[in-house]
């Protein structure tokens, strides 16, 4: 399969959380990280939640940096990537804020039709899947639009069903000095689990950042 380069831009605990039990947006890395997450934001043509997170979080996905914002529209591109939900019921409240010009919610054939006409006048919809959305299909879709690189910021579920399918490229880990517990808190890595063939990673760099470390990481293939 054609798709482009995925990775996934995460930040978790020293205990490997993600949020705490109440599943809402903890504040893990600090200002020298939110850069760098911004840098990396900016050199993607897309950036991709999981409902879940848009649900817990309403993350906004946007550059934030100017200087970012203007250099992207210097090279000809929108100032924004594409913001894209993988959304198989449409569950994305139409007050989202990540809705709106340039956002692209992925839904399965099985959604609502209501749920997705109210949401088609805020986004582009694209269907593909029966009961949950295709990623494969997704991303064969995205890469025949011009999408070649896309970085996936959470969540633990949609981080599981694309380490299963093998559709990552790289990881970045940030690791942040604080602890979280709860073992209903989601971690890098939810879903199923695997129970045996664990995916081995090569570690490509380590860098300190605020009180934490970022890690680089690409599965071994
Ligand atoms: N620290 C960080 O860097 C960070 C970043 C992001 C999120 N978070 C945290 O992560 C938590 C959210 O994670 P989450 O696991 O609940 O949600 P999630 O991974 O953001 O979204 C999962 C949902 O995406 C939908 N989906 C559609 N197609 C899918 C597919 N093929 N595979 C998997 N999921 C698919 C599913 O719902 P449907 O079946 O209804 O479509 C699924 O329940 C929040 O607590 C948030 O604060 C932390």
């Amino acid at each position: 399969m054609t798709r482009p380069f995925i990775f996934i831009n995460s930040a978790m605990s020293a205990d490997g959380k993600i949020s705490s039990t109440l599943h809402r947006q903890v504040r893990i890395s600090g200002k020298e990280d939110l850069a760098r997450v911004d840098l990396l934001r900016a050199e993607s043509d897309a950036i991709m939640v999981g409902v879940g997170t848009v649900l817990a979080d309403d993350p906004g996905l946007r550059v934030k940096s100017r200087e970012l914002r203007d250099a992207r529209r210097k090279k000809g591109q929108q100032e924004d990537p594409l913001r894209i939900i993988a959304d198989s019921r449409a569950r994305t409240p139409p007050s989202a804020r990540l809705l709106g010009p340039g956002c692209l919610l992925a839904a399965a054939a099985s959604a609502p039709q209501d749920r997705l006409e109210e949401l088609s006048s805020k986004c582009e919809i694209i269907v593909c899947g029966k009961d949950q959305v295709d990623l494969e299909e997704l991303f064969s879709r995205l890469y025949e639009m011009g999408i070649r690189r896309i970085m996936v910021e959470g969540g633990a579920t949609l981080n599981w069903s694309l380490l299963k399918l093998g559709l990552v490229d790289e990881l970045y880990v940030y690791v942040g000095a604080m602890l979280i517990g709860g073992e209903k808190a989601p971690t890098l890595v939810d879903g199923q689990g695997f129970k045996e063939h664990f995916p081995k990673l090569t570690l490509c760099s380590v860098q300190q950042l605020d009180e934490g470390v970022i890690l680089r990481w690409k599965p071994k293939t």
